[in-house]
C-alpha cells in the first residue's frame, strides 16, 4: 500500500513539475485574445444589422451612431487579429474543445435525468409525489433523450468524454494521495490544524476512508496505465510549449493544468481521425 502510494506520488510529481511556470501566461493570453475576438465579432455583427440595432438601443439614434463609431474601431482591431492565422487556428481549437467539454456535461446530465425518470421511488421523493410535476419531468426527459441518442452516436465525442472522465479520475487520485500523505505527516498536520488534536484526529479518520477509496482506484490497472500515459504525454506537451510554443493545443491547455494538456494530445489525435 505504502509502495503504491509512493508510485503515485512520483507519477503525479512529474505532472506537477511539468506544469511549467511559464506557458501559463501565454495560454491565458491566447484565451483572452480569443474572447476579445468573439466580443469584437459580436459588436461588428450587431453594428451591421439595423433591425437589431434599433431593438438593442430602443431606436435611440444618438446611441446607435455612437455604437457604430465604436464598432468601426472594433472592425479594424478584428481585421488585424483575424490576419494572425496562428491565433485564429488556436481559437478554433479552444472553441472545439470547450464545446466538446460542454457536450460531455450535457450528456452526463441527461443520463442522470434518464435514470431518475426510470425510478419511481426516486421520482416520488424528488417531486413530493406530485404526479403533475412527475409527468412534466418525464416528458422533458423524453425530449432530452433524443438529443442524448444523437450525441452518443458521435464516437469522436464519446471518446473525448471518456478521456475527460479518466482525467478526472487521475486528478482525483492525485488529490486523495495528497490527503493520505498529509495524514501521516505530523509536522504538516500540526501546522495545518494549529496543533488542535481533535481536528487532527478527525482528519486522520477521514484519511483512513480516503485510503480505501484510493486503493480501490489504484487497484484498477487500466486506470493506472492511462494516468501514467497521460502524465507522460502531458510532460511532452508542456515542455514543447514552454520551449518553443509550437503546439497550439499544448499551449492552450496549460492553463487548465498538465493533465489537460495530455487530454488534449489524445483528443487532438482523435479529432484528426
Ligand atoms: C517566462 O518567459 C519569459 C520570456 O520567455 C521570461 O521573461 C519570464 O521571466 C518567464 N517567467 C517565468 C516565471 O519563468
Ligand atoms: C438582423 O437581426 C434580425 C433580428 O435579430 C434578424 O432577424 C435578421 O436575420 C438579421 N439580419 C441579418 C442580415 O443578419
Ligand atoms: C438617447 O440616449 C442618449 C444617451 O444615453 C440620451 O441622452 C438621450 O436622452 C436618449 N434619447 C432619447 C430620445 O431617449
Ligand atoms: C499571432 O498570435 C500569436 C498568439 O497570440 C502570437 O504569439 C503571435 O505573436 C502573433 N503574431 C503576430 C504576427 O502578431
Ligand atoms: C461530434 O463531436 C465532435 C466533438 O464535439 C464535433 O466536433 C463534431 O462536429 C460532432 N460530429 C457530428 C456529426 O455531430
Ligand atoms: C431507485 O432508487 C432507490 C432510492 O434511491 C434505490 O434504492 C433503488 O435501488 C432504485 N431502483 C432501481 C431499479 O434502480
Ligand atoms: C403539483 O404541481 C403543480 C405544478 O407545479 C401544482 O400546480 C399543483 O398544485 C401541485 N399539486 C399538489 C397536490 O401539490
Ligand atoms: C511533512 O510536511 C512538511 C511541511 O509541509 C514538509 O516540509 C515535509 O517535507 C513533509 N515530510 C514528509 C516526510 O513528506
Ligand atoms: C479544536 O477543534 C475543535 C473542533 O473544531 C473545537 O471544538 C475545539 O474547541 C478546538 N480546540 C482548541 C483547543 O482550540
Ligand atoms: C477501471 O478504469 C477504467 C478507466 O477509468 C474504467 O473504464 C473501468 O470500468 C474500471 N474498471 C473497474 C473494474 O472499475
Amino acid at each position: 500500500m505504502q509502495l503504491t502510494n509512493i508510485f503515485v506520488s512520483a507519477l503525479l510529481a512529474t505532472a506537477v513539475s511539468a506544469k511549467g511556470h511559464n506557458g501559463t501566461d501565454k495560454a491565458q493570453s491566447v484565451k483572452s485574445q480569443c474572447s476579445q475576438m468573439a466580443k469584437l465579432t459580436a459588436e461588428t455583427k450587431l453594428a451591421a444589422n439595423d433591425t437589431k440595432l434599433a431593438q438593442h438601443f430602443d431606436n435611440n439614434q444618438t446611441m446607435i451612431d455612437a455604437f457604430k463609431t465604436k464598432a468601426a474601431d472594433a472592425q479594424t482591431k478584428l481585421t488585424t487579429m483575424e490576419a494572425n492565422t496562428t491565433l485564429t487556428a488556436e481559437c478554433a481549437v479552444i472553441q472545439a474543445h470547450d464545446e466538446a467539454v460542454s457536450a460531455c456535461g450535457a450528456m452526463s446530465s441527461i443520463e442522470k435525468m434518464v435514470s431518475l425518470a426510470a425510478n419511481d421511488t426516486k421520482l416520488t421523493t424528488k417531486f413530493d409525489g406530485n404526479t403533475t410535476k412527475i409527468d412534466a419531468f418525464k416528458a422533458k426527459v423524453a425530449d432530452a433523450e433524443a438529443k442524448l441518442t444523437t450525441m452518443q452516436a458521435n464516437s469522436t465525442l464519446t471518446s473525448f468524454c471518456s478521456v475527460q472522465a479518466t482525467i478526472s479520475q487521475c486528478k482525483e487520485m492525485s488529490q486523495l494521495q495528497k490527503e493520505v500523505a498529509m495524514a501521516s505527516n505530523e509536522t504538516a498536520l500540526a501546522t495545518k490544524f494549529k496543533g488542535n488534536d481533535t481536528k487532527i484526529a478527525d482528519f486522520k479518520a477521514k484519511a483512513a476512508k480516503t485510503q480505501t477509496k484510493l486503493d480501490a482506484l489504484m487497484g484498477n490497472s487500466t486506470l493506472m496505465d492511462t494516468c501514467s500515459t497521460l502524465t507522460k504525454a502531458g510532460t511532452t506537451g508542456a515542455s514543447t510549449s514552454t520551449n518553443n510554443a509550437k503546439s497550439p493545443a499544448a499551449r492552450v491547455e496549460i492553463a487548465g493544468g498538465v493533465l489537460s494538456v495530455a487530454a488534449f494530445v489524445v483528443t487532438l489525435g482523435m479529432l484528426a481521425l
